[in-house]
């Protein structure tokens, strides 16, 4: 079976018993000069630059399917099946937040990745226009490539007799697609990658990070999940935050992968939604004082506070989820003279042709994704049908409890029952109840609504 989607990939990370290290990546610690250089340790002994004030949106993974690419079809169906993204509803939720858009006081909007479905040429250019339609509004807008935008083989059209190849983009079509959101205006560009700079307001950088393992997809059947930068864009990266801390920029930090892990297990269970060596990364930004990250990825509104040793040395990954799975959401941030961050989360709450509640719509959908494909995957593991049904439930409820964020489990339930299961039932529990305790316990701040300290990392 082909694994297409990101909620495949989290049920079959749940229910094959697979180790660890499946879903995650070891590598050599990088070592940053912060460490042992004396030159940038007097640079970064003294204050960073205080944020100006400014109000930004964001919103993440819109994931656009173009409809030109066929969207009646049993291919299309059958892909579907296996990757719970609202894709027939992409370009209406996508016009839906343009609206949306047009009316906040932001100044310039932040696109985390997952740009089009699977990278298809005509999904990116439908993709700008949209982008166009909201700098036409007077707000600038800054992209990041995610794993499905580049050289991605899926890259495919849809119609009665199957699916058939289309046109994908590489990463300098990528740049010139996107030259008026980031590419164009960049004061400075990694040649190792499609990260850039930007200052989209006086005294602000914008790191906009670009850690997707597109040149590998040659030649395989799915394009690179996981995320690694190179030593070379490493380098560059803290090159430009010494500079920054020099010439008295505040720093924040745009990209696709996780660079602190949104619950307990994260990196066990799914590494390859963090960035490789996120651990050593987000201390990196820490160290020179950038303190807000934004991310996207995992398809979860999860909100993660890091510190580290040293006195105000801390980072928060503000993970927003995807516009195609519940609960649709975006944000709008204020960045306040008194060094606060206020963060304020709305839904997708209507769509043009769907007359219904497109909250419950989009709640039910991914709901019944997760339970139909975990209950497949565990009946092949030989758990009958009813068992398998009520473990399918639990799964499903769990992970769409993260995705919303602010998750709780409800008072007397406990995280997964094996009640019913039988035998194999309570083995795959035994095995995995791991990550349903970690996608049932929120970790701290609040994931929705929220004030951050600049200052000391405070929140209320
Ligand atoms: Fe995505």
């Amino acid at each position: 079976m082909r694994i297409k989607g990101q909620a495949l990939i989290g049920v079959l990370c749940f229910l094959i018993l697979v180790t660890s290290s499946a879903c995650s990546a070891t590598t050599k610690p990088p070592v940053f000069r912060y460490r042992y250089d004396e030159s940038v340790q007097t640079v970064i002994s003294k204050l960073p630059a205080q944020y100006p004030p400014t109000s930004f949106a964001v919103f993440s993974d819109p994931h656009v399917f173009a409809p030109e690419l066929g969207m009646e079809s049993p291919a299309l169906d059958e892909y579907l099946a296996n990757d719970r993204k609202l894709l027939r509803e992409s370009t209406r939720i996508m016009k839906s937040v343009i609206g949306w858009v047009k009316e906040t006081p932001a100044r310039f909007v932040l696109v985390s990745g997952d740009l089009t479905k699977d990278g298809e040429r005509v999904s990116h250019e439908l993709c700008a226009s949209y982008l166009r339609e909201i700098e036409a509004s007077g707000k600038q807008v800054y992209v990041v490539p995610g794993n499905h935008d580049i050289l991605n083989p899926n890259a495919v059209s849809y119609s009665a007799a199957g699916s058939q190849p289309v046109r994908n983009i590489t990463p300098g079509e990528f740049a010139e697609i996107y030259r008026a959101f980031g590419y164009g205006e960049a004061l400075y560009r990694d040649s190792a990658s499609l990260s850039y700079i930007v200052e989209p307001e006086k005294g602000l950088w914008l790191l906009a990070l670009d850690a997707n393992r597109y040149r590998e997809n040659e030649g395989v059947n799915d394009a690179v999940t996981d995320g690694r930068f190179s030593p070379g864009t490493l380098r560059w990266i803290e090159e430009m935050l010494i500079k920054a801390h020099e010439q008295g920029k505040a720093v924040m930090v745009m990209m696709h992968h996780g660079v602190v892990e949104h619950y307990n297990g994260q990196e066990k269970y799914f590494g390859m939604y963090l960035v490789d060596d996120f651990q050593y990364i987000s201390r990196l930004f820490a160290e020179y004082g950038a303190r807000l990250v934004f991310t996207g990825h995992y398809h979860a509104q999860d909100i993660t506070l890091k510190r580290f040793a040293g006195e105000n040395k801390f980072l928060y990954d503000i993970e927003t989820g995807s516009l195609v799975t519940y609960p649709c959401p975006y944000r709008n941030i204020e960045i306040t003279a008194d060094q606060k961050v206020h963060i304020r989360s709305g839904r997708v709450e209507a769509i043009k042709g769907y007359s219904g509640n497109f909250q419950d719509f989009a709640r039910e959908y991914v709901t019944n994704g997760i339970v139909n494909i975990a209950v497949d995957t565990l009946k092949t593991f030989g758990i009958p049908a009813d068992g398998a049904e009520l473990l399918a439930e639990q799964v499903g409820n769990a992970f769409v409890a993260h995705y919303a964020g602010d998750e709780k489990l409800p008072a007397g339930q406990p995280v997964i029952s094996a009640k019913g299961a039988g035998l194999r039932g309570w083995l795959v529990v035994f095995s995995r109840k791991g990550l349903l305790d970690g996608l049932w316990h929120d970790l701290a701040p609040p994931d929705n609504n929220i004030t951050i300290d600049l200052n000391t990392g405070a929140w209320k």
